[in-house]
Parts: structure tokens; C-alpha cells; sequence
């Protein structure tokens, strides 16, 4: 008898550590919490509050008075719209819809863009730390993933520099992914750091993959998009962090005229459509600056208390937090031999001991991650307060 095989290599992925981390928290959560004490969660990178009103109320109409059946494999039109008309007002940007395709998340936009851009088994540089679906997606569609670890010396940033060195190292380079904001640092390019970085990759013959999907959420640097840079950059976007539509599972990729019959091809095969609802709801989502921007004032104020309080316990050599909402703190004085051996059991012994949920930087980078950790402060200012003054108990 032949025997059925085991996962294949691709299939065999690396979990997402900080949704295992949510995973176990919501279960300690249910059984209502540790020692007494409620769950507080710092691990995910999502907004505790829910779709602005706007949208809310326009989701509401749409299940009345829509069929909500398959939409347009590119989005509906008028969403493609809306988001045009985001990049002339907030860029001063000026995109046709006929380069804007809708995708399920930035997630379903990252499938998009590496199938269409690579041949199996291209290399794609990546910075490490970085968001861990990068590394794990690219493996599993058969690309090689060329981790280049930055740290303070270029603000944890790429430069032309790095990536030509990797390339001298590895073999020819096909692409280059960045993020800025960049999770899980949260530090931003500048305009002109951008620039070199999608000029290089034009001169190089590279495609420059630009995740802007902390657009929104920053503190004070200035947020510039790739299309200013290169006609042939892909930029990536999401309705999930500053618009706080996680759960609705859409968001946006614009690519050069070239990509856009193979882009809707592989979304018409693999995604069908976007979530109806949510794209009808979401053309509302650029009316609602103002309750958008209260939500970033209270990661504004989340991150004033986290950086006041948190070297009060012992974290030091913050990444700098120019945007997003986390931040990536060093952990190392605090591992020892019989005590934390690295940042996963600092983690799980902070989780299960004190009912705060951090992510390990094992998650971010795969050779320094031991230590290193991501806070989260896409929660509530309470939660912040709080399970600062847990952490600073628990390490006193
Ligand atoms: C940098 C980055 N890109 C993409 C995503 C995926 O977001 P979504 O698929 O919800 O748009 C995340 C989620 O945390 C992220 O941090």
C-alpha cells in the first residue's frame, strides 16, 4: 500500500508566533486570566477599537440594500476610486484606479505581488527583524528569502548599500521588500532614504515592494509613499491598522500599468473577490479622519507612557518608534542560565505569571530574536498603565 505523504516543504511553514501568543492568551483569557489577575495584551498589532462609525453605518446599509455576491476581481469600482482620490489628497499623488487593485488584506496583496513578480525560486531581500509573514509567505511560494539584519547603525533600515553587499554574498537579488513604519520597530525611511531605495532598485532591474500599511500612525516624521519615487514600485496597503478594520480583511496594492492584467488573472483564480461588505463599507473608511486620528492620539499617548515606564524596569535600546505601535526592546539583561534562556520562555513566563501578552523577537529575526521583544501598544492607555506596573513588579 502506498502510503499518503507528509506536508510538504512549502506547506510546513513557521507558525506567526505573536498570533500563537494571542492564541494562548485568549485561552488563559477565557478561563479568566492568571493568578487573578485579567489578560492584558500587548502581542497582536491590533486597534482594540472597532471600524469607524462611518463605515460601521455604511456596512449596515450595504446588508440591507446590496446582493453582496462576488464583486469585480479588482474591487469595486467606486472603492478603487476612493482610494485614488486618498493618494492625490493625502500625497498629492496622482494614481489611476486602473492600478489599484483591492486585495483580501495587505495579506492576499503580498500573494499577488510575489507571484506575479517572481519566478520560483528568486531571491527576495528582506531587512531582519521584520513582519514575519514576509519571510514565511516567500518560503512558502518557493522564493528564496535573503534575511539582511540591520540595526542601529542604518536606523534598522535597508540601504543600497546592504542589499548590493547581500547580493555579492548570495547571488543575484530579484526584489527587495520594505516597510516603513516597519514592524515590529516601528522606525520609518525618510523621503530620501526611500528614494534611494526605489531608485536602486530601478537601476538594478529589481522590483521595490514599498508595505505602507502603518500609513497614518506615526509621531512626527513625515510619511512618504514609494509611487513618488519609481513608476515601477508596488506599493501595499490595508484598511487594518490606522483605518482599525482588521477583522474586515481588505486592503490595497497599486502596481505598474504592466502588472495589472497578471494581477487580476491571479486574483480572479486564487481570491475570486474581495469581501463584498467590507469594500462597500470601507469607501466611507477616508471620511473618518477625525475619529481615525483620535485613535493615533491614544497610541500617541500609549507610547509616551511605555517609554517613560518601561526602562523603569530594565528595557533598554528601544528601536526608534517613529510610527506603527510597537516597540522592540533588547530583553538580554534579563536571561540567564537557569533562569529566562532566551525570549520565548521570557515571554511565556510573563504571560502565565503576570497575564501580559508580549511577543518573543524570535517572531521578527531568526538568528538574533532570542533577545528581543515586541510591545504592542495598539490597546487601550489603561492597559498600557497596567500591565507596565505588572512588568515592573514581576522584574523588580
Ligand atoms: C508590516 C505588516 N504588513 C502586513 C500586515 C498584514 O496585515 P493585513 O493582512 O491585516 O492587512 C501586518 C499585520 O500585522 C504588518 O504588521
Amino acid at each position: 500500500m502506498k502510503s499518503v505523504p507528509e506536508v510538504s516543504s512549502r506547506g510546513a511553514s513557521a507558525p506567526f508566533i505573536a498570533m500563537e501568543v494571542m492564541r494562548e492568551a485568549a485561552v488563559l483569557a477565557a478561563q479568566g486570566g492568571v493568578h487573578g489577575k485579567r489578560i492584558i495584551q500587548l502581542a497582536v498589532g491590533q486597534p482594540s477599537t472597532g471600524a469607524p462609525h462611518l463605515v460601521r453605518e455604511a456596512a449596515a446599509r450595504a446588508l440591507q440594500k446590496s446582493r453582496l455576491g462576488y464583486t469585480d476581481s479588482m474591487g469595486i469600482l467606486k472603492l478603487r476610486e476612493a482610494i485614488a482620490r486618498h493618494y492625490d489628497e493625502h500625497y498629492g499623488q496622482s494614481v489611476s484606479p486602473d492600478r489599484i487593485i483591492v486585495t483580501s488584506g495587505s495579506s492576499g496583496g503580498f500573494m499577488l505581488a510575489f507571484l506575479a513578480c517572481f519566478e520560483a525560486g528568486a531571491r527576495v531581500a528582506i531587512a531582519e527583524p521584520c513582519y514575519p509573514a514576509y519571510r514565511n509567505i516567500l518560503k512558502s511560494l518557493g522564493l528564496e528569502v535573503v534575511g539582511i539584519p540591520v540595526g542601529p547603525e542604518t536606523r534598522w533600515n535597508l540601504t543600497p548599500e546592504l542589499i548590493a553587499k547581500a547580493e555579492s554574498r548570495h547571488g543575484r537579488i530579484s526584489g527587495v521588500l520594505v516597510a516603513s513604519p516597519g514592524n515590529p520597530t516601528g522606525t520609518m525611511l525618510d523621503a530620501v532614504q526611500l528614494a534611494a531605495l526605489a531608485k536602486s532598485c530601478e537601476a538594478e532591474g529589481r522590483w521595490f515592494i514599498s508595505d505602507e500599511i502603518y500609513h497614518g500612525i506615526s509621531y512626527g516624521m513625515a510619511e512618504t509613499t514609494a509611487l513618488a519615487f519609481s513608476p515601477d514600485a508596488l506599493v501595499i496597503n490595508s484598511f487594518s491598522k490606522y483605518y482599525s478594520m482588521t477583522g474586515w480583511r481588505l486592503g490595497w496594492l497599486i502596481a505598474p500599468p504592466r502588472m495589472m492584467v497578471p494581477l487580476d488573472r491571479l486574483a480572479q483564480n486564487i481570491f475570486i473577490s474581495p469581501p463584498a461588505l467590507s469594500q462597500e463599507a470601507a469607501v466611507t473608511a477616508f471620511g473618518a479622519t477625525e475619529e481615525l486620528d483620535a485613535n493615533v492620539a491614544v497610541y500617541a499617548a500609549n507610547r509616551k507612557l511605555l517609554l517613560e515606564e518601561l526602562p523603569k524596569a530594565g528595557f533598554d535600546n528601544f528601536a526608534p518608534a517613529d510610527g506603527a505601535f510597537y516597540l522592540y526592546t533588547d530583553i538580554s539583561r534579563f536571561l540567564r542560565p537557569g533562569g529566562n534562556a532566551d525570549s520565548t520562555e521570557f515571554c511565556k513566563r510573563m504571560l502565565r505569571e503576570i497575564g501580559v501578552a508580549v511577543t518573543p523577537g524570535h517572531d521578527f529575526d531568526t538568528t538574533r530574536g532570542g533577545q528581543t521583544v515586541r510591545f504592542s501598544f495598539s490597546g487601550a492607555t489603561a492597559d498600557m498603565a497596567e500591565a507596565a506596573e505588572r512588568i515592573k513588579a514581576w522584574l523588580a
